[in-house]
């Protein structure tokens, strides 16, 4: 919810930019600390969903590790001041400069995806004297029944080690004497919502910890990876899963007996709440059949409806009390027919100058932005 303050304060301002409550995220954060703490977990945030300076400080004073997918996110977490022993480091497609970096950094550990990495790993690592710490991505085949393009834990998708290799893993791993294997890392999708899921997850890793443990490979560490989704349907209520719940979870299926560590990678539900794109109406057109309300930010600013059909409420806050409601297709300025926010919105009569504003955008928005049609880069406003 905005306050009238607020948008008195995004009245002058130029638009489109992303607006972030950090008051909010540091409540998620605590919410995420407080539950993760009580069971001993190690939570590291997916630095992939919001990279925003003061975004990653303030995610960062709360001694947060931190995942991420390319040596530019190494590179940046490191920079941000993460703990380089709290950094992990996942992605199908590792360069051999990436790795060198990492292993120039002493990571935590590489989420190692296929035996081919593995060997690449060691050789890097020898070269320069060192041992690289990894865990074996696995591919556990289960389905996270969530969006097919954010699905990544089945047997068709590109990500981990799939159990049809196992022993070979297990062969590749006795030959390689620069890595040392901590313990197994999993990531089955995003916006996952059904607590079920995970509770299946862990029952899968638990028969995976076993089958490697029978053939003499140690596993200390579990990272079961991120995924918890938010309510976007209803930006201003707490999330479908609390952390609680979704810890909880973790704590009563997880097999954690020999198990020394369990690690998570949470992107989403720590960042998207916090941020809301917002924009312009530039003009209006009303159709005979539909009318069009076209913002001044596009899928260049928010890329999620069109790529994924992801549903972001839209909010007319200039608006917000008036009762006379019109239906509107909610567009960009971009030159492609998928620049559309949303079809059939019910507003306010909305107008010319409206502020509009795109809810539950921290996450996987502002980074997934691009310049397409030669458009700025999308700026940030922050909320104290
Ligand atoms: N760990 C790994 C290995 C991942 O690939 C991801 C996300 C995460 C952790 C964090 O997942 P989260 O907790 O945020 O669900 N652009 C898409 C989402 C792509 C997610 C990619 N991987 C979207 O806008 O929905």
């Amino acid at each position: 919810m905005f306050s009238n303050e607020l948008i008195n304060k995004f009245q002058p301002l130029e638009t489109p930019f992303y607006y972030y409550d950090l008051s909010l995220l540091k409540s998620t954060l605590e919410a995420c600390k407080t539950a993760s703490a009580k069971y001993n977990f190690h939570v590291h945030y997916a630095l992939k969903a919001n990279f925003d300076a003061r975004v990653l400080e303030t995610i960062r004073s709360f001694n947060i590790g931190a995942d991420c997918v390319s040596g530019g996110e190494v590179k940046r977490a490191i920079e941000t001041g993460f703990s380089n022993k709290a950094v992990v480091f996942a992605g199908v497609g590792k360069s051999d400069a990436e790795i060198n970096y990492a292993l120039d950094q002493d990571i935590f550990c590489f989420n190692v995806e296929s035996i081919q990495e593995l060997e690449v790993i060691n050789g890097l690592a020898a070269a320069k004297g060192k041992t690289a710490k990894v865990a074996l991505r696995i591919n556990p085949n289960v389905n996270a029944y969530t969006h097919k393009y954010i699905t990544t834990g089945l047997e068709e998708n590109k990500f981990g080690i799939n159990q049809w290799e196992f022993d070979k893993v297990v062969a590749a791993l006795k030959k390689l004497p620069n890595i040392q294997c901590l313990g197994l890392h999993f990531h089955i999708g995003s916006q996952i919502t059904d607590l079920n899921v995970f509770k299946s997850l862990c029952i899968k890793v638990n028969e995976i910890v076993t089958w490697f443990r029978e053939h003499h490979v140690e596993i200390n560490v579990i990272n079961v990876g991120g995924g918890l989704g938010v309510d976007y349907y209803h930006p201003d209520t707490k999330s479908i899963i609390d952390f609680e719940t979704y810890f909880k979870i973790f704590d009563s299926f997880l097999e954690r007996s020999a198990i020394q560590e369990v690690h998570f990678e949470l992107g989403r539900a720590l960042v998207a709440n916090c941020g809301s794109l917002i924009s312009r109406v530039l003009y209006v057109k009303n159709g005979q059949v539909t009318n069009f309300a076209i913002l001044d930010a596009g899928m260049t600013e928010l890329m999620r409806p069109a790529l994924y059909q992801a549903y972001h409420k839209i909010e007319n806050i200039s608006k917000a009390n008036s009762e006379k409601t019109k239906n509107y297709d909610v567009v960009g300025p971009i030159c492609e027919s998928t620049d559309c926010f949303a079809k059939a919105v019910e507003l306010p009569e909305t107008h010319r100058g409206d502020l509009i504003a795109i809810r539950t955008a921290g996450a996987y928005g502002e980074v997934m932005a691009s310049n397409y049609n030669l458009r700025d880069k999308v700026k940030a406003v922050y909320g104290e």
